[in-house]
């Protein structure tokens, strides 16, 4: 490890101090004797200035350097107001680790190239600002899941069933037998309750999703809890308080990464309990009243949830949804037996759905008739129907889409890019 400072730990207060940089040339002009580098790291950018009459030997490599080699600078700190952030290095000693003749990344890239340099293009600093969000939101939900007293498991991935219907699963060989990949954790975190009470696991997810959307990817980050002894209320309650949280954390610790993608931060700033509560009937009734073709019995798909956030200025949840549009596991409704006892979580400005979670149907005969109704074989559940077997209680839980959180919060135009590389029909590489 080289003993050097972070570009953004330089500050003009530190005029005439010596230090010592390393990462990679950003940008790069040649004005008059002089050699403008702007050198990147994780942290920030730093602009170093070569002079010819200081140091020849140091401005004739700086002169040749390419964008995206890396490098060692070392010089002195000086406050310039008009350099970036008021400071620069007057650098008398460049090392190049690597030079580089041609960055492939130019300023008028294709979205779908960048995708396809992908490995190139997490360097820049506005997608390493996501990457940053990203992190900060998880560390802010296991913040909040400490204090709160869950317990967090690790479920397997390899399973040989359908939590969200059998017409997403990813199948494959498993030696001599078919298994899947999970498309949630949930069944498995049902079982752990009966020891754990209340937890969460962190997971990828996989959906054999064909429909390119936005808000759709093939494998995704879930973030998902369970709890015993808890009712639909009780599980809305912890929805909006982890989402509240690591929303106002994420404001307080990465601000500037924000604002790079946001100016308005009134949605964000919202974000506190209690969020708004409507009923999927109201949902529906102020659809018709916008003039959507929509009856009671369908299901929203994303236009139809956008047009609902028009209504709501925070994250909101749209509950008792009807029975035959949801999952088996969904308790039905004990007032309504249309109905499920199921709640969504809204985010705003167009965003719709980040959560999905329910009451689960604790009920032995009911779940196997539930199992039956979706053309479903018992036999395959036979270890989720035994946890209806052996103390049986009333239990909810949640799951939670990683990258649809942070590209509500980023007001991001697709989820891929709140992801590292991502996973679509289409893309599988790099
Ligand atoms: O609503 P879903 O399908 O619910 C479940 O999987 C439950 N078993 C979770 C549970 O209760 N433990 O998915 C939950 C969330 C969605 O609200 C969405 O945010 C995200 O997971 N999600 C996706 N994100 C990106 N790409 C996809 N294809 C997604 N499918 C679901």
């Amino acid at each position: 490890m080289i003993d050097k400072v972070y570009c953004a730990g330089v500050k003009p207060e530190m005029e005439g101090k010596r230090v010592k940089l390393a990462g990679w040339v950003y940008r790069k002009r040649e004005v008059g004797k002089k050699v403008f580098i702007v050198l990147r790291d994780s942290s920030g950018i730093i602009q170093t200035v070569f002079d010819e009459e200081l140091g020849g030997e140091a401005y004739a490599l700086a002169k040749k350097v390419g964008i995206e080699s890396s490098v060692i600078i070392e010089g002195t700190i000086k406050a310039d107001p008009r350099a970036p952030n008021g400071v620069e290095v007057q650098a008398d000693r460049i090392e190049v680790i690597q030079n580089v003749d041609a960055f492939p990344i130019t300023k008028d890239a294709s979205e779908e190239f960048l995708l396809d340099v992908r490995h190139l293009h997490l360097r820049s600093p506005k997608v390493a600002a996501i990457m940053k969000v990203k992190g900060t939101m998880m560390q802010a939900a296991r913040e909040w899941l400490l204090q709160d007293g869950w317990y967090e498991v690790f479920p397997p991935i390899l399973v040989t069933g359908a939590v969200e219907g059998g017409a997403t699963l990813f199948k494959l060989n498993y030696f001599d037998r078919t298994a899947y990949l999970s498309q949630s954790a949930q069944l498995y975190l049902e079982a752990a309750i009966f020891g754990l009470e209340k937890v969460w696991s962190l997971t990828p997810s996989f959906r054999a999703e064909k429909s390119r959307t936005r808000r759709h990817l093939t494998e995704f980050w879930h973030l998902e809890l369970e709890a015993a002894w808890m009712d639909l209320r009780d599980i809305m309650k912890v929805e909006e308080e982890l989402v509240s949280y690591m929303v106002q954390r994420t404001l307080e610790l990465r601000k500037n990464e924000i604002e790079l993608y946001r100016k308005d931060l009134t949605t964000l700033k919202n974000t506190v309990p209690p969020f708004p509560r409507i009923s999927y009937d109201e949902a529906i009734d102020i659809l018709q009243s916008k003039g959507v073709n929509i009856e009671w019995g369908d299901d929203m798909g994303a236009d139809e949830e956008r047009i609902l956030t028009e209504e709501f200025e925070s994250p909101f949840f749209v509950y008792g949804y009807p029975k035959h549009i949801k999952a088996f596991y969904m308790k039905e409704d004990p007032s309504d037996p249309r109905k499920v006892l199921a709640a969504d979580m809204l985010a705003p400005e167009g965003y719709g759905e980040v959560i999905g979670g329910s009451q689960r149907e604790d009920d032995y005969n009911k779940l196997v008739q539930r199992i039956l109704d979706e053309g479903m074989k018992p036999e395959d559940y036979q270890w989720y129907l035994d946890l209806r077997k052996y103390g049986s209680v009333p239990h909810s839980g949640f799951g939670l889409g990683l990258e649809r959180l942070v590209a509500w919060v980023l007001k991001l135009d697709h989820v891929r890019w709140a992801t590292l590389f991502p996973r679509t029909p289409s893309r599988l590489y790099p």
